[in-house]
């Protein structure tokens, strides 16, 4: 066991917990026992009363531009990237190298599409979870395995479709993205429907469907119907929302929509 002088393993472990770490990574811990580095040290400050803390309107609406035009630049930096890439493979080397997003930071690896580039059928998802994070796959979890039933139990196989994410890197603690990242990382999401010109898009719960669709309906209003996602010369690429399997994992009992959504899926690809 470490020896960690006058910390308390418990309290660092809440204080993990606490600040969203939900698992380990890595054999080696690290940082704990140098007094001048100590996690408990780096605890947030307390925050404080209105009544503590005199406002000073310029200063938070300077930090809250600060914040908005950081967000444009990223964006900005996403576009260009996607403009210079001219295959899937030269759009993941540059995703990688993408250090506009700071999701990044807090995640193992880049979840870049993965599958066939050549597909006719496009699979979307929200963003990776554990498992993708540490293998750098898309859909490779439990709710991976159970769309690769779902595809498979439709006469497709998981190797003939391409299926990314809206979002390449694992929000901490598998949160809801913000508005921000995804705008980031929109522009990515697009490139690669451009560049793989899908026959279909399979939407994959009401992230995805909102972020690419832009609107804000609920899953349970859009799922089942086939809209239209523009590409950018204006041609129209049929979408088709569903559940997330995740929330199917948790609903078994929405079973039957899914399957008839992959039906739908399914009379389309034949037509
Ligand atoms: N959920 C998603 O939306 N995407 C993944 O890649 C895995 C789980």
């Amino acid at each position: 066991m470490m020896e960690t002088d006058s910390l308390n393993l418990k309290d660092i472990l809440d204080w993990y917990v606490w600040a969203g770490v939900d698992e380990t990574v890595g054999e080696e811990p690290f940082g704990l026992t140098s007094s001048s580095d100590s996690v408990l040290e780096k605890r947030p400050l307390p925050v404080l009363k209105t009544s503590d803390k005199p406002v000073i309107e310029s200063e938070e609406r300077k930090a809250t531009t600060e914040l908005a035009q950081a967000t444009v630049n990223a964006c900005k930096g996403a576009q260009d990237i996607c403009a210079q890439a001219k295959s899937v493979e030269e759009l993941r080397a540059l995703v990688e190298a993408f250090e506009g997003c700071a999701l990044k930071l807090t995640a193992n690896k880049t979840v870049f599409g993965g599958g066939n580039p050549q597909a006719d059928i496009m699979l979307i998802g929200e963003a990776p979870g554990a498992d993708e994070d540490r293998m750098g796959v898309p859909f490779v979890g439990r709710s991976g395995h159970l769309l690769g039933k779902i595809l498979l139990a439709a006469g497709f196989h998981r190797d003939d479709v391409y299926i990314t994410n809206v979002l390449p890197w694992r929000p901490p603690g598998n949160r809801t993205p913000t508005t921000a990242e995804v705008a980031v990382c929109l522009p990515f999401l697009k490139r690669q429907i451009e560049l793989v010109r899908p026959k279909v898009i399979v939407l994959l719960g009401g992230s995805a469907a909102n972020a690419l669709l832009d609107n804000e309906e609920p899953i349970s209003k859009l799922r089942g119907k086939w809209l239209d996602y523009p590409l950018e010369d204006k041609s129209i690429v049929p979408a088709l929302a569903t559940f997330h399997p995740a929330y199917l994992l948790r609903n078994t009992a929405q079973k039957s929509k899914i399957w008839n959504d992959f039906l739908r899926l399914k009379k389309k690809m034949a037509a």
